[in-house]
């Protein structure tokens, strides 16, 4: 095969295991990218990566976000073999003493199978798991001879349509609108739903794998744990738990005692527990009662966000093994309750208490800050959590049509005091229920619970974005099956993903909301499905209305908690100025402009919205005009 010519092999050096109870091989350079018929092949690939960052990277695409560039790459996404291929030897020794070996893809984006030595392992589905294959060790080479791992992806649009096909009913939406001209039936794949297009975003299915891959060699056992902390009781700020989820995996299943011992050394706080296993995979739950005294973590422009190192170490066989994650003492209430007036057309209040104080939420929605999750670098992250706390911001939406977002993200949201309302990852749509799809969600949400529970900043979980208005107020026209789409809403949201949710964060350390928006208690009230999901006397409100004057604050209404708002605006000419070629392409209703454009009408709404208060320019230097009605857009969206 031509690939030979490209192959790079590692020779690789693992330190020693000897006293070590296990330790790991990042696979994260030298990958070889190529396609179905290997007519594009690319060496030296370092993940995460995807397949239109490779290529543009090696010179052999245009930048995917240049003008119609989304329309001439969608064959990439077509292609039915793009293969990620990693070659690695390793030393003999070092295996031999390993009891196991076992391999972690994090994140493989979507569809894929994958193979080791030419033996198919695993078959991948979901982008928003971590797979983790506990023993491969039989399936390794050592001695120096060269081992393949081989990721072999299918295309996202042909498997989703194929999905969809074979569902015994109908999906909608099929199809997105025709103005955003994007890929049918994405919300068949565990995959970001905003990846084929949004009103707000280009049509782009990402392959590729999102996250680390990587060997762990057990040589005795490894561990890892997930932690929430929270008040015994409501509205005592003194007494805590520490509730830890660990699990532990071993190389063999003999009956073995072990110590776990939890530690925040900062307040000379350890705990200790002894547990007896049994089985090779093992979880442990440890409750532990939490009393010292210690400084709370608040959201922004309420106090500091103090943060303490919580230790984990787990002694087994005269080993120890040592891993921490970083904490926070703060308690969330969700208060639903009689308005002032107690009457009960004035519905109930929707407002969340963080330490037992209220709180008045200042934020923005969140979508990923790129198409490709790979070129978001820590810097630009940073900076705009920066923005966003010196706009007096204390909250962000992570919306359910994008990603989970990375650890980075929370790591700076808990920093920066920005609570986090963290939606599950559906969004306007309806979803599949069968066995298959439901126990992939079941695994996906335990996974990122467990991922995510330890981080102070995250507020809330929410099901999905605008599943119970898209249902509940016909979105898609499937009334007369009415009762099959609310059957198949509340086996998802309410009888899978809830007890999930509070089986390992429990109502304690956050609340959880069926969807957003919401009537909350309200429409818990009405079977989880509303009659108005937008009702303002309930819960929380989405709300847009392109045609009045934004600048009159009568013409808004005064929801309980508005968690979706807005007009558009452009972007400024430093960034548009990457995606435009000429001064042809150089005003709002330019085919350039009308193309990006992914909601209907969006541009003249614009304008319109510009024209309610203020004039249109019209300078006959192209470039100039374009600027003035950027700002003029940025001005209005502004105020
Ligand atoms: C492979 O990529 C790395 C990092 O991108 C670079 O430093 C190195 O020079 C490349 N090696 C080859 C052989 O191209
Ligand atoms: C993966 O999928 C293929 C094709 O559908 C199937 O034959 C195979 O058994 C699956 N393998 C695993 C490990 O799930
Ligand atoms: C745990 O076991 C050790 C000895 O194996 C013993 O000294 C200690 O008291 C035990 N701790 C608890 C909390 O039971
Ligand atoms: C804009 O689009 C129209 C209709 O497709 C086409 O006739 C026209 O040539 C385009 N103009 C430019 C400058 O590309």
């Amino acid at each position: 095969m031509k690939l030979l010519f490209f192959t790079l092999t590692l020779f690789l050096k693992i330190f020693s295991l000897n006293g070590q109870a296990s330790s790991q091989l990042n696979l994260d350079t030298n990958w070889i990218v190529w396609n179905q018929n290997f007519r594009i092949q690319v060496p030296n690939v370092t993940i995460p990566n995807s397949i239109h960052t490779i290529l543009h990277q090696s010179g052999q695409i245009e930048d995917p976000l240049f003008q119609y560039n989304d329309l001439k790459l969608r064959y990439l996404s077509l292609d039915d073999g793009w293969t990620f291929s990693q070659s690695f030897r390793l030393d003999e020794q070092e295996t031999k003493n390993a009891n196991a070996i076992s391999l972690t893809l994090d994140s493989v984006d979507t569809m894929a199978s994958i193979f080791l030595n030419t033996q198919l392992i695993l078959n991948t589905s979901n982008q928003f798991l971590r797979h983790k294959i506990d023993d491969i060790k039989s399936l390794l080479k050592s001695s120096n001879q060269e081992n393949v791992l081989e990721v072999k992806f299918s295309s996202p649009v042909k498997q989703a349509k194929s999905a969809a096909d074979s569902y015994p009913y109908r999906m909608p939406p099929e199809c997105p609108p025709k103005v955003q001209k994007g890929d049918c039936q994405i919300n068949m794949l565990r995959k970001k739903q905003c990846s084929f297009s949004w009103d707000w975003g280009p049509n782009f299915p990402n392959i590729g794998l999102n996250g680390p891959v990587y060997l762990t060699f057990v040589n005795n056992f490894d561990f890892e744990f997930a932690v929430s902390v929270y008040p015994k009781q409501r509205h005592d700020l003194n007494n805590w738990i520490i509730d830890e989820l660990v699990t532990i995996r071993r190389a063999v299943a003999t009956a073995q005692n072990i110590k776990v011992i939890t530690k925040i050394e900062e307040i000379n706080f350890e705990n200790s527990n002894n547990l007896t296993l049994n089985k090779k995979i093992e979880q442990k739950s440890i409750l532990i009662d939490f009393s010292d005294s210690i400084d709370l973590w608040w959201p922004n422009g309420y106090g500091e966000q103090k943060m303490y190192e919580l230790k984990v170490i787990v002694e087994m066989n005269g080993q120890s093994l040592t891993r921490w994650k970083k904490i926070g003492f703060r308690s969330v209430q969700l208060v639903q309750e009689l308005t002032p007036s107690k009457k009960k057309e004035h519905g109930l209040t929707f407002y969340f208490k963080v330490n037992d104080v209220d709180i008045f939420l200042k934020g923005s929605n969140w979508i990923p800050a790129d198409v490709f999750q790979e070129r978001i670098t820590r810097d630009y992250l940073t900076d705009l959590f920066n923005s966003a706390k010196e706009s007096y911001m204390n909250v962000l939406r992570v919306w359910g049509g994008g990603i989970y977002e990375l650890e980075h993200f929370y790591d700076l949201a808990n920093e920066y005091g920005i609570l986090v309302w963290q939606d599950f990852m559906f969004a306007c749509a309806a979803y599949p229920t069968n066995p298959e799809f439901l126990q992939s969600v079941e695994k996906e949400v335990e996974y990122q619970v467990n991922r995510l529970r330890h981080h102070p900043c995250i507020l809330i979980w929410a099901g999905n974005n605008e599943n119970e208005a898209a249902i509940s107020t016909d979105w898609y026209g499937i009334k007369d099956q009415k009762e099959r789409y609310f059957a198949d809403y509340r086996k998802l949201y309410i009888d899978t993903i809830r007890p999930v949710v509070e089986k390992y964060d429990p109502a304690l350390s956050r609340p959880y909301l069926s969807s957003s928006p919401t009537n909350g208690l309200g429409s818990e009230e009405q079977n989880w499905l509303a009659k108005n999901p937008y009702d303002w006397n309930y819960g929380d409100l989405h709300f847009y209305d392109y045609k009045m004057n934004s600048w009159d604050p009568k013409n808004f209404p005064l929801p309980r908690l508005m968690s979706e708002f807005g007009v558009q605006s452009l972007p400024s000419m430093s960034t548009l100025s990457k995606c435009f070629l000429s001064e042809e392409d150089m005003d709002l209703q330019s085919n350039l402009t009308e193309h990006r454009q992914h909601h209907g009408n969006g541009n003249q709404e614009m304008i319109d919205e510009i024209k309610n208060n203020l004039e249109m320019p019209s300078d006959s230097d192209r470039r100039k005009n374009f600027n003035r009605q950027i700002y003029l857009t940025q001005l209005n969206q502004g105020k």
